[in-house]
């Protein structure tokens, strides 16, 4: 089933389904062997899937779940291989959409877990931030028992941030909504910021392609007519380009860059020309997303 969350839309599974997350793998035709997130709907669920959890993880999940926050943790037995790609451990996230966690309510009061998914969009694409483009996105892969549940629009726009809380300190793998300003503040150390992932960890987040539209996305030059363009507001659009997005802020930026890019898409531009947000706080996470997708693969 896929279900909105306040950050990008799941394509959901049981987690403890083997057969449904291969189905899973195969819709979104992505490479077996790449983890997914499980979701639970509540705290008390973390005891099924992980084990020694730190301190500070408990830390972060009481002040930031539900929410945009994603934490790798190590696996019980019940975080299967298929699950987490072989590795020790597991990603956990309770999602803040309240449709998710309704979904995630009902799963476990028929005996369900969790729910395994990953972004409802094809291997290496743009996450859908409506309902609308998952059924673009993936409706020629879905069969007929597959649903596709409506929550509008999602909040945050970009992926949750993950976070490897299997050592002393955490370690941003993705940066997301939940900032690394927050996360310093909350647990009152300096961490690295230049979220390094841990080589032994495979994180498709991580390969240097991704998120990317058909067209060709360019983080700086001068748009010709008929190419596309992705500012913020206070930035001109050059004459007889496209204007795809005028975010006011960062946060804007985020909500809406996936849904520009989709635009192009739509509009089949071959170029996009983006002036990135600079600073800190989300624009981390909106310049790692605008870089994969920019990639010249
Ligand atoms: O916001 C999100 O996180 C969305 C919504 C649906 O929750 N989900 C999402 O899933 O972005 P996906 O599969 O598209 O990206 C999940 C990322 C992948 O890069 C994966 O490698 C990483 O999480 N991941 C999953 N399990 C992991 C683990 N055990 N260790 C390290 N990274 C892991
Ligand atoms: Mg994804």
């Amino acid at each position: 089933m896929v279900f909105p969350t306040e950050t990008v839309y799941g394509l959901g599974a049981d987690a403890t389904n083997q057969e449904a997350i291969d189905s899973v793998y195969k819709v979104k035709g992505r490479p077996t062997g790449h983890p997914l997130i499980v979701h639970i709907s509540d705290v008390l669920f973390l005891a099924e899937w992980a084990r020694d959890v730190p301190e500070y993880a408990m830390k972060l999940s009481n002040i930031f779940w539900p929410g945009p926050m994603t934490l790798v943790l190590p696996r019980t037995e019940l975080a299967k291989n298929f699950i987490t790609g072989g590795q020790d451990n597991v990603a956990l996230r309770i999602p803040s959409h309240p449709v998710a966690l309704e979904l995630l309510k009902e799963f476990e009061k028929l005996g369900g877990l969790g729910v395994a998914a990953p972004s409802a969009n094809r291997f290496g694409k743009v996450s859908p931030t409506t309902a609308l483009a998952v059924e673009i996105e993936l409706g020629e892969y879905l069969s007929n028992s597959d649903l596709i549940l409506d929550g509008g629009t999602s909040k945050v726009g970009v992926e949750s941030t993950i976070i490897d809380c299997t050592s002393e300190l955490p370690v941003i793998l993705r940066p997301g909504g939940v900032t690394a300003e927050m996360i310093q503040e909350v647990l009152e150390v300096e961490l690295d910021l230049g979220f390094v992932a841990n080589k032994e960890t495979k994180v498709p987040g991580m390969l240097l392609s991704h998120y990317s539209p058909n067209a060709k996305v360019f983080l700086s030059g001068t748009p010709l007519p008929g190419d596309g363009f992705i500012a913020l507001s206070h930035i001109p659009t050059p004459e007889k380009v496209i204007r795809l997005a005028s975010p006011i802020n960062v946060k804007e930026y985020a909500q809406q860059l996936y849904s520009a890019f989709r635009l192009a898409d739509s509009k089949r531009l071959k170029k996009i020309f983006v002036r990135p947000p600079t600073g800190k706080g989300l624009a981390i996470a909106v310049n790692d997303r605008l870089t994969k997708a920019a990639y010249d693969t």
